[in-house]
């Protein structure tokens, strides 16, 4: 494992976009696995940058996301795939047909299914990008007795919910369920950068990277991942 602290978020944020445009580089149809969350945004904001200045082509690029709310309509702008065109893949030069978030408003199970037929079909992830949640959840992989593999719906935890509140009007319009691929998918991906970022994500980070391996702690398991960087920024 490969650990970085950085001082500003910027600076976290320009070292996990180096590794994505890297990886493009070297292979321009590269499966990148993409995540949501306040902290990857500066990371999209600096690929979006090196895609103005000419220096990374988008146009061959796969990309998987991680989850999805059940039940939100994708043209929702508290969407995951929202989200995603939003800060992303509007301002690239990426084939909308090229991008995957699961499905909220397929039933859930065909939903779960299709999306790692797609995964698999697109000969999984290059580089997966990922935050980590407060709990220790990475996607919506909540705290659980087990590590869950594939694509699943799951409940979201109050903390999760209240944690994801900011974003909506009120607690009581965060989804209670979302779609989220497992922790299988995620450690089949050939290299993992998770980023996080600020004090409040320290104790969480040290305890899923330097403690027991356990589902009560989803993100410990990347622990055993052999090509992982984590860039904790302080700010
Ligand atoms: C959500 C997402 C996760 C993300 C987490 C942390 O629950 N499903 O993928 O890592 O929030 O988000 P933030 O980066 O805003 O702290």
């Amino acid at each position: 494992m490969e650990w970085i602290t950085t001082e500003t978020y910027a600076e976290m944020s320009r070292k996990a976009a180096n590794l994505f445009a890297a990886t493009v580089i070297l292979k321009p149809n590269a499966v990148l696995g993409l995540a949501t969350g306040s902290t990857p945004i500066g990371t999209y904001d600096r690929l979006v940058e090196m895609y103005k200045a000419g220096d990374v082509d988008f146009s061959r690029v796969r990309t998987v996301n991680l989850d999805e709310y059940c039940g939100l309509d994708p043209a929702n702008d508290q969407s995951y795939r929202w989200f995603m065109n939003h800060h992303l893949f509007h301002r690239i030069n990426i084939e909308p047909s090229n991008t995957y978030v699961p499905n909220g408003l397929l039933e859930p199970e065909r939903a779960c299914a299709e999306y790692d037929q797609t995964i698999e079909r697109l000969g999984g992830v290059d580089i997966q990008l990922l935050g980590i949640g407060l709990n220790g959840h990475i996607g919506f992989n909540e705290p659980h007795d087990s590590f869950d593999l594939g694509t699943h719906v799951i409940k979201l935890s109050d903390s999760t919910r209240a944690a994801n509140a900011r974003f909506f009007a009120s607690i009581d319009e965060v989804p209670k369920a979302a779609i989220t691929v497992g922790m299988r998918t995620i450690m089949q991906a050939k290299r993992i950068v998770l980023v996080a970022n600020g004090p409040q994500k320290y104790e969480i980070v040290k305890r899923a990277f330097e403690g027991e391996v356990t589902p009560a702690v989803p993100a410990s398991i990347l622990q055993l991942h052999p090509n992982i960087t984590v860039i904790y920024s302080k700010e």
